[in-house]
């Protein structure tokens, strides 16, 4: 029988997630929960993230899900072991910033962009650890930025006070953009970035779940 994948973020940002998915899977059956309602996920406390994650896999096994991926960088970092411990019989893929394949890819002056929460994991604290030697990083939460995506709402502002302020920046080399949200801005984001490879993570996790099924 065909597995049923539950994909999910905190709103439309994991739709970029899915996306990826249908194009190297195009006949994989896939369910979507984007909650909107509970948007910014970024800015709330890890129980609180455990809490509403956990009714979103529940809904996702009645459904008949074996497999969910966590299109959102913010609730991997708070919630995936928690999760794999509660659904064991479940697979869970989930969202990282693609910091690794920034350094893989030779980049020397890296931007990290994510929501506070992500910015603050010690998922991101091993990240770096692991793979950033002698590269430049600049770590940068970007408070405010995702609801606004969520909203429609118009995000020149809120780009111009959070990235304006950041010196050199025809010298950085690599954005990393560390929450899906943050995919649908690749333009707007690139134009203070001229010299920058923008990054995310959604090729990763499609191959990973291709890899899995
Ligand atoms: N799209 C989510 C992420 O990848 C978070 C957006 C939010 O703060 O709700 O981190």
């Amino acid at each position: 029988m065909q597995k049923i994948i539950g994909v999910f973020d905190s709103g439309v940002g994991g739709k970029t997630t899915l996306a990826e998915i249908q194009k190297v899977l195009p006949d994989a059956k896939t369910v979507y929960f984007g909650d909107s309602k509970n948007c910014p996920y970024g800015e709330k406390s890890q129980n609180e993230l455990i809490k509403i994650t956990s009714e979103i896999v529940e809904r996702f096994t009645r459904a008949g899900a074996t497999m969910v991926v966590i299109a959102c960088n913010t609730a991997t970092t708070q919630c995936i072991k928690t999760l794999r411990e509660k659904f064991p019989g479940l697979t869970f893929v989930g969202t990282e910033p693609a910091l690794k394949i920034a350094c893989d890819r030779g980049y020397q002056n890296i931007l990290l962009m994510a929501t506070p929460v992500t910015i603050r994991s010690q998922q991101v604290a091993r990240l770096v650890e692991k793979n950033v030697t002698n590269q430049g990083l600049t770590l940068l939460p970007c408070a405010g930025l995702a609801e606004l995506v969520e909203a429609a709402a118009p995000v020149e502002a809120k780009l111009e006070e959070l990235l304006s302020p950041i010196p050199n920046r025809d010298k950085i080399d690599a954005v990393v953009l560390g929450c899906t949200h943050y995919v649908y801005l690749k333009p707007q984001i690139q134009s203070y970035f001229p010299n920058a490879e923008l990054i995310d993570g959604n090729s990763g996790v499609a191959k990973r779940v291709a890899s899995l099924l």
